[in-house]
């Protein structure tokens, strides 16, 4: 069974590949009109979405298929406490693949160990969002014709955008990449994806708080929501929500040719007065998405039961350490395993498969 929980899952080959069929699929839609007819996505989201859900759910009519959807926690067996496994079972009884959306980080992982069909990561938490990045990349695909070469800049709640992590993760697969990571000091990207995808892997990067200094730089700016659902205080939240605020005088420097994605929603980041600037891209971003998740869902309803469990492989620990991540799905599913895999043998760094968080 092949699964989408971690962007990492796709090689850069398949996804040049899945960008060729998105382009495909733009040029001749009428060629995929009935290749998932007979076929049904499950949309499951225990968290608010516009895009992310009804972007699958239109992917899915337009290759022909049908949709069954879960909208909210509260209209499901979730708000019984029905656990994500029994869910994921129940769930494969009545559809062909599922796209799932929730709080907790590793939900969609504890879903896809339990599916007997392909499960996607539609976003868990401030952990994870790999289809956004799918629409990120067919992004600036069209925008730039190459992935190497570019100087990125991430701007805002670098600490819970799961957009970020998961770009980042991607990114930084390809030469030449620069990453410029802007945020307050409260919300700078965790260490985990920092160390993985930036430092282990030699890639040029600064961390800064000032967006206008580096605006010259760019060629890429991702700004983001300052994610106010997955902070503690309202008084912390409120004190940083508006630390950046993109207005045309603050483009002044950029490039002609940059691009400015955002993931959306947004807030107060971006002034709409950004929207008519021709670097803008973040309501071309909104499309792609539709276009990459048909390109996804036709990959994985056209493979075989042949992929292992990427997230179980090498050496892992048991029910010996507890996650103390109180995102992690581990704190509320009382009988999930608790497993921690090494993942930096020379540091002996142990972290939790679901949410990634290093074992103390
Ligand atoms: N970008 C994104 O995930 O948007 P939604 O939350 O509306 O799905």
């Amino acid at each position: 069974m092949k699964h989408l929980i971690d962007i990492q899952e796709l090689s850069t080959v398949e996804l040049a590949e899945m960008i060729a069929t998105a382009e495909d699929i733009i040029a001749n839609p009428q060629k995929y009109a009935d290749a998932c007819r007979g076929k049904k996505l499950a949309t499951l989201f225990f968290e608010p979405s516009t895009r992310t859900r009804l972007s699958f759910e239109a992917a899915m009519y337009e290759l022909g298929g049908n949709v069954l959807s879960v909208s909210s926690a509260n209209s499901s067996s979730a708000a019984k406490g029905e656990s994500i496994a029994d869910t994921a079972k129940t769930v494969s009884c009545y559809a062909d693949i599922i796209a799932m959306r929730h709080p907790k980080e590793g939900a969609p992982l504890v879903a896809s160990m339990n599916a007997s069909i392909p499960v996607i990561n539609a976003g868990d938490g401030g952990h994870n969002h790999p289809t956004q990045t799918l629409a990120d990349l067919l992004t600036i695909w069209r925008e730039k014709r190459r992935f190497d070469n570019l100087t990125i800049g991430l701007c805002g709640d670098l600490k819970f955008g799961r957009t970020v992590h998961s770009l980042i993760s991607a990114m930084s697969r390809y030469s030449g990449i620069k990453f410029v990571l802007i945020s307050p000091e409260e919300l700078k990207l965790p260490s985990y994806v920092r160390e993985e995808f930036i430092e282990s892997k030699g890639i040029e990067y600064k961390q800064t708080t000032d967006l206008i200094e580096v605006m010259p730089e760019l060629d890429i700016l991702y700004m983001t929501r300052v994610q106010r659902e997955r902070f503690s205080s309202e008084d912390e939240y409120q004190r940083l929500k508006d630390s950046y605020i993109l207005t045309p005088d603050k483009l002044e420097t950029a490039k002609s040719d940059l691009s400015i994605l955002h993931p959306l929603p947004r807030v107060n980041e971006i002034s709409v007065a950004i929207d008519s600037d021709p670097r803008a891209c973040y309501f071309k971003q909104v499309l792609n998405g539709k276009y990459m998740r048909m390109a996804l869902i036709l990959k994985l309803l056209s493979m075989k039961d042949c992929e292992s469990d990427a997230s179980y492989e090498g050496e892992r620990v048991v029910d010996t350490i507890k996650c103390q991540n109180p995102r992690c799905i581990t704190s509320v599913e009382q009988e999930l395993p608790h497993v921690f895999k090494l993942t930096d043998k020379e540091q002996g760094v142990y972290r939790c498969i679901y949410c990634e968080s290093k074992a103390k």
